[in-house]
């Protein structure tokens, strides 16, 4: 068997490890080869494959970013299915593990589904957000470095008797700054699951200082104050139409200073979140799915995917996982509640 592996949609720390973990077990205990689809459902498009041997996935694991490049072009446009049938007929290519997010996963599942395509997915996200698999590799590393991030902003405010509001990334969830917010000790967490208003916002900042502290607020860049109507966008649309979320930490920092008097600086974390070398965690988790990927491969499990549940390796199908986002539930909103202002 011939499989052709593609990384769609952002990137993020993992997606190397994955590819390593399902060459390795491809050639080394199934005998197979494999093809490196270039930017994603781009590469399937336009026929940009080359081979892809095992020495081309020496020493990847801890490497971040995707060796074979990532776009979010849709697997529908430029001839869609059609074209990719023609593709993988010309290069041989028998079967596709696509490793993408919610969008990514959602094309690969129409594609399996309706049109009968050999692929099988991989999940993959900072966000954290798809359903049906416990965590995505990549979230780790990037709750880590929103923690440092929180860490290294508390010496500098405590310095300065400052508040600081970081924003973090996750789009229409809240998991990284739940969790990063926790793990640093944030008197204030914003997520979008979970919209409160400037005053309270104030009130758990006030709080905060009052006990001597310098305040430290965390919001997601998808939370949207009961105050305002829609969410921030600075930067607009990207080209695919998509909104390009961004700037809520600098529309709250001059409220939160004008409303307590406090000198109030915003840090947006941005892309730092996404760079790097992965977690060992990640690591870890990203070479068991790529490995499992091509057991599914191996089985025509088209259109599923494997996925984390606890700490197995299981197979579900790819549609269930695009259903609908995992946000953060009410019972860890409300578990947090203590430890805020
Ligand atoms: O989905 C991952 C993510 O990093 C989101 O958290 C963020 O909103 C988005 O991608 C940013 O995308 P881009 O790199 O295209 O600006």
């Amino acid at each position: 068997m011939n499989i052709g592996i593609l990384t769609s949609g952002g990137d993020c720390p993992g997606l190397n490890a994955v590819i390593r973990g399902a060459v390795r077990k491809g050639i080394r205990q199934y005998g197979y080869s494999f093809s490196a689809i270039r930017d994603g459902w781009r590469g399937l498009l336009e026929d940009d494959i080359h081979p892809l041997h095992m020495v081309d996935v020496r020493g990847i694991g801890a490497r971040g970013g995707t060796i074979l490049g990532t776009s979010r072009t849709h697997p529908y446009s430029g001839g869609g299915p059609e074209r990719m049938r023609e593709v993988m007929a010309e290069r041989s290519i028998d079967a596709v593990i696509a490793i993408g997010g919610e969008g990514t996963l959602a094309g690969a599942s129409r594609l399996a589904d309706d049109e009968g395509l050999p692929v099988v997915g991989v999940p993959k996200t900072i966000d954290n957000d798809l359903d049906n698999t416990d965590y995505t590799f990549g979230f780790d590393t990037a709750q880590e470095i929103a923690t440092e991030a929180i860490d290294r902003l508390r010496t500098t405010a405590e310095s300065h008797h400052r508040c600081m509001v970081l924003e973090v990334m996750g789009r229409n969830v809240g998991w990284i700054a739940l969790q990063s917010g926790m793990a640093g000790g944030a008197h204030a967490i914003l997520i979008p699951e979970f919209p409160v208003g400037y005053e309270q916002i104030c009130e758990w900042v006030r709080s905060a200082w009052d006990r001597g502290r310098a305040p430290l607020v965390v919001v997601a860049e998808g939370f949207v104050p009961e105050d305002l109507d829609d969410q921030v966008s600075e930067a607009g649309l990207d080209k695919h139409g998509r909104v390009r979320l961004g700037g809520i930490g600098n529309h709250l920092a001059p409220i939160i200073e004008e409303r307590t008097g406090l000198e109030t600086r915003a840090v947006t974390l941005g892309h730092l979140q996404r760079g790097g070398s992965p977690t060992a965690y990640d690591r870890v988790l990203a070479t068991r799915l790529g490995m499992a990927a091509v057991d599914l491969c191996h089985d025509a499990g088209w259109g599923q995917m494997a996925s984390l549940t606890g700490t197995d390796i299981i197979r579900v199908p790819m549609a269930e996982a695009v259903d609908r986002l995992k946000f953060v539930p009410q019972h860890r909103w409300d578990e947090v509640q203590v430890l805020l202002g």
